[in-house]
């Protein structure tokens, strides 16, 4: 019979698991056993605290449906995602960086005419995010697809709301000069949902649960790195406490006021509105 001790049940956990058919599987879990139970020896872990977890987990798995996305938000906050991010895109330095995409990207958003208005009358300042999507040369891209979503006014998110129709995302194509322009209202900051699981333990820490004002991309242009990425408000709040570590200096972008009058789209504002230009810089695909 096998004798299983606190000394070498890793290495027994760790050569079972090393049995795994396909072999980065094998690598995976076999570096989980490891430092699973590093991490165990190391907080000396205790059968309350052990369980403790084991709900909390459990509790994460309940909160979670299609619209609600407890494990990334938990990923999110502990820097999991953004490390991930960073890991898998070592962009060029002179390309749109790429940051978290967050739990709240909803598939198949309508499709927009460039200039048309995302946020369909919703309260908030007029917002015009305009420019070109590029590749590194400079050459202007056409028919490139952007995903865009944000929240509304209280910090929220479509998927937090029970609503039927698309709200606050939509996809605009660049027209042939490589231009894009999408109308909506402008962002403000906003606390992730501390209603659940991760909101429990952020309450006993002194972290701030703000996130600073911004709007969401997700860029898919064929032959390109597919680009998930923000555009952040410079200026606002929280920009050097994101609780996502989601802010990059290069996604910081001015919003302009204007007076009533002519608008990016070649439209005209009776109100008073923002302007914030950009231009995303994609990376050939590998
Ligand atoms: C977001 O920006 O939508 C987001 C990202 C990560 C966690 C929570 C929200
Ligand atoms: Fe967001």
């Amino acid at each position: 019979m096998q004798l299983v001790t606190e000394d070498n049940v890793t290495e027994l956990a760790e050569a079972r698991w090393g049995t795994a058919h396909d072999p980065r599987t094998a690598e995976v879990l076999t570096a989980l056993v490891r430092h699973l139970h590093a991490f165990a020896r190391e907080v000396r872990l205790t059968e309350a605290e052990w369980m403790a977890a084991v709900q909390w987990l459990t509790r994460t798995g309940q909160i979670s449906d299609e619209k609600r996305e407890e494990f990334i938000l938990a990923s999110d906050v502990l820097g999991l995602s953004m490390l991930v991010v960073q890991m898998n895109h070592h962009f060029d330095k002179a390309a749109t960086p790429a940051t978290v995409l967050g739990p709240f990207h909803i598939d198949g958003s309508p499709e927009l005419e460039y200039g048309a208005d995302m946020s369909d009358g919703l309260p908030g300042t007029p917002l015009y995010v305009h420019g070109t999507v590029r590749d590194l040369d400079g050459k202007l891209v056409s028919g490139g697809v952007l995903d865009v979503w944000q929240a509304d006014n209280d910090g929220a998110y479509e998927s937090q709301l029970d609503v039927d129709e698309a709200r606050l995302r939509a996809k605009y194509t660049t027209r042939e000069d490589g231009t894009y322009c999408v109308r909506t209202i402008a962002p403000l900051g906003y606390g992730i949902p501390m209603d659940g699981p991760v909101g429990e333990l952020i309450g006993r820490t002194d972290i701030s649960p703000n996130r600073p004002a911004h709007v969401h991309f997700l860029i898919n242009v064929p032959g390109y790195e597919p680009l998930i990425t923000h555009l952040f408000r410079e200026g606002a709040p929280y920009l050097d406490s994101d609780v996502v570590f989601g802010t990059k200096q290069e996604l910081v972008v001015a919003f302009t006021e204007h007076a009533p009058g002519p608008t990016p789209d070649g439209g005209e504002s009776a109100v008073p509105f923002l302007t914030a230009e950009y231009d995303f810089v994609l990376q050939p695909q590998a």
